[in-house]
């Protein structure tokens, strides 16, 4: 049925609940483009730091076009912003499911709004130590023109952020790759079993790809040998043991 049709029949409350769901659906998507650049981005701290400082200094080029705020706003933060306070209202109205889907569908849908709530609470963390919005609440450790050193310096500050950061990536992926793929059904993408049984590999596939990427790059920060000079963090190497 296109969505016209099953749209034509539902009254006015009922077609603003339609489109907010579909809002959501395309902000997660637009999220998920993201989070896949920024694990990618992150991970390249496992080929050196230099690799990762390079990277930081070609996404902050934009910041000298007075572009990086903008930008940051329109495709990170107003989609997040909208995906996660629907995503509350979804939570907090949507019936238990134990009789909609098969088992393995039922685990899923329940994994997804659990993942959900862990990320919430993954992300505010997240955006308080890393983000320059984190700076009046006394966070905001990373500086992007010390990027790999001020990142290692961070993550090495407390022993609880390296398991904060694990099952912060942990819950993205499955939330992300399983996402995804109710998202493809419900943009009409994959319809019949056949299709959603391949896209159920494909987005496996991704998902398997971003916890390795993530964890990769927690580790990397983990084992990134800091020096404190003066107050100044400074490039040491790279500890190959994982060891301090
Ligand atoms: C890493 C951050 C996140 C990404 C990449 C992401 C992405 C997605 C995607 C792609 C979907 C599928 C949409 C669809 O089926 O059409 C989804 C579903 C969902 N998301 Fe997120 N999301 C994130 C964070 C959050 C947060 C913080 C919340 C709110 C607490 C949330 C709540 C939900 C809920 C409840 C669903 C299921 C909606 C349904 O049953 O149709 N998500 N997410």
């Amino acid at each position: 049925m296109s969505s016209q049709n099953a749209t034509a029949a539902l009254s006015p409350r009922e077609k603003y609940y339609f489109l907010a769901r579909r809002l959501h659906s395309l902000t997660g998507l637009m999220f998920s483009g993201f989070v896949c650049f920024h694990l990618l981005v992150n991970s390249t701290v496992l080929v050196s730091g230099e690799s990762f400082q390079y990277c930081v200094e070609k996404i902050h080029t934009l910041e000298h076009m007075g572009l990086l705020v903008p930008v940051e706003m329109a495709t990170i933060f107003f989609p997040i912003a909208f995906h996660t306070l629907f995503g509350i209202v979804i939570l907090l109205t949507s019936e238990p499911n134990m009789t909609d889907y098969a088992y393995g569908g039922n685990i899923r849908y329940t994994m997804q709004r659990w993942s959900a709530v862990v990320i919430l609470v993954f992300l505010a963390l997240h955006i308080w130590h890393m983000h320059w919005l984190g700076k009046p609440f006394g966070g905001a450790k990373f500086d992007p023109e010390n990027a790999t050193t001020t990142a290692a310096a961070a993550m090495q500050s407390w022993s609880l952020w390296a398991p904060i950061y694990v099952l912060g990536v942990m819950a993205t992926a499955f939330h992300l790759a399983n996402g995804v793929w109710t998202a493809l059904i419900t943009w009409g993408v994959t319809i019949g079993p056949r299709s959603q049984k391949v896209s159920g590999y494909v987005c496996a596939g991704l998902g398997a790809f971003l916890l390795v990427a993530g964890l990769g790059a927690v580790r990397g920060f983990m084992t990134y040998s800091v020096a404190r000079d003066g107050g100044e963090t400074a490039i040491v190497e790279h500890v190959e043991d994982g060891g301090h």
